[in-house]
């Protein structure tokens, strides 16, 4: 007798979701086949039913109500792939409370409400999967979770937003602005219509949130890390990084030291010739150092339909399996039972080497009044890259620092700013030399 098939119920019907349905059709005997029974695609719920997608979707049962998906006994398993944290996590919850499993790539969802639905997916014997929601096809949660999980992390260093890595990558080799860049981010199609989560860093944020409970145990609500976004980097600043044999690129980084857990996201300058360094263009990689293992990569397509189509499907799959064998949870989804109570560190405390680029008067005695002025909070001069003429009235003074408290800075530069002789607030990049 032919083995009953496990139905499957999509919410969303965007990019990803017609992914998941062309990858589905395309590669459902393969599927099928590795399973030892037959994975169906069921229902769609998506509030938009007219729209061709480019795939044939008259074999699904298609509604613009998602209740209709889960409330279906039949489905045991629903992807979620409407995004934000309002009808998703309700959703999400209705889901998991029916006991029904859902794989996600809602990384805004997991980092505000992670706990809450690990909760309920726990308390309702259901469970939850989300390797698509970082790095998108990369499996570095499942590495994480399962592949080191013998190790201690110590730090892990990610270029996890594929939008702000081709902006950054374009601006470097075309020497064009980032609001150049960015509109041939969009024309490609790499950057959403709305890209102000990627470029504000907020969606690396998200990302850096889910790593730091995989790796860390750790849960950190979004608000708690700090954040810059890639919209302040100029020309100017890359061509420096060049110079001194940096390259710039937007970081989300954690790293746990001295009884603390460390986490920021930022443009920051990493050497040119490191491997992160050298991951160009669209791509994602998560470089993660154990104590024992050392240090791992992760590289590969962190967007797009498709790339991210398979982390969802290998997820169902595995979610599929786990309710075959009736052994859900086998792993929880943050690789551990208990989150530890362990202090994240304030953006004050944080101390690292600094890339400061101010716009100054060309007249004599500026030099010395910000040197004075980092010299009185204790902030030390580690090299002076440049004091040009330049035809503009200001001209950059660009300075690399040895390792200085973010508070110190921050108290120094509120002076600086006051200066007369400095005209422009002055940017600060951080310098990353441990890649
Ligand atoms: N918008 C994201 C990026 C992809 O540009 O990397 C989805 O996480």
């Amino acid at each position: 007798m032919p083995e009953r098939p496990v139905y499957v119920g999509l919410l969303g019907l965007g990019t990803i979701g017609t992914g998941v349905v062309r990858l589905l059709q395309a590669h459902g005997p393969r599927i099928d086949e590795r399973l030892g029974f037959p994975l169906r695609l069921k229902r769609i719920a998506d509030i938009e039913l007219e729209r061709d997608r480019g795939v044939p979707l008259d074999s699904y049962a298609l509604t613009q109500d998602w209740h209709e998906v889960v409330d279906d006994p039949e489905v045991e398993l629903v992807i979620e792939l409407i995004g934000g944290d309002g009808v998703a996590r309700s959703a999400v919850l209705a889901a998991l409370k029916a006991g029904k499993s859902v794989v996600t790539a809602n990384k805004a969802l997991l980092a505000h409400h992670g706990p809450e639905i690990y909760a309920c997916a726990e308390t309702y014997g259901s469970d939850i999967a989300f390797e698509a929601s970082v790095g998108g096809t990369i499996p570095v949660l499942r590495a994480l979770r399962e592949g080191l999980c013998a190790d201690r992390i110590d730090a892990l260093h990610g270029i996890v937003n594929g939008t702000c890595n081709f902006i950054l990558s374009e601006m470097e080799e075309r020497g064009e602005t980032y609001a150049a860049c960015l509109k041939r981010a969009q024309d490609l199609g790499f950057a959403e219509a709305d890209p102000s989560f990627d470029v504000n860093g907020m969606d690396s944020t998200h990302k850096l949130c889910i790593l730091l409970g995989l790796a860390f145990g750790l849960h950190v609500l979004p608000e708690a890390i700090p954040t810059d976004g890639i919209e302040c980097v100029t020309p100017l600043d890359i061509e420096y990084a060049e110079r001194v044999g940096f390259r710039i690129k937007l970081m989300a980084i954690a790293k746990e030291r001295d009884g603390g857990v460390e986490a920021w996201v930022s443009p920051t300058m990493i050497p040119r010739d490191s491997v992160l360094g050298r991951v160009g263009g669209a791509m994602n990689a998560i470089e993660v150092r154990g104590s024992m293992s050392g240090p791992t990569l992760y590289y590969g397509a962190g967007a797009g339909s498709l790339p991210t189509a398979s982390a969802i499907v290998a997820d169902l799959m595995e979610l599929a399996r786990a309710g075959r064998c009736g052994v859900k949870r086998r792993v929880p989804p943050l690789g551990t039972p208990v989150l530890r109570e362990i202090p994240l560190r304030r953006k004050e405390d944080l101390e690292g080497e600094y890339y400061l680029r101010f716009s100054a008067l060309d007249r004599p005695g500026v030099l010395s009044h910000i040197a004075g002025a980092l010299g009185e909070h204790g902030i030390s001069i580690a090299s002076l890259l440049q004091l040009e003429r330049h035809a503009s009235e200001a001209v950059p003074v660009v300075m690399m620092t040895h390792p200085a408290k973010d508070a110190a800075l921050r108290a120094a530069l509120a002076e600086i700013s006051h200066m007369g002789d400095v005209l422009a607030p002055t940017q600060v990049i951080p310098v990353e030399r441990e890649i």
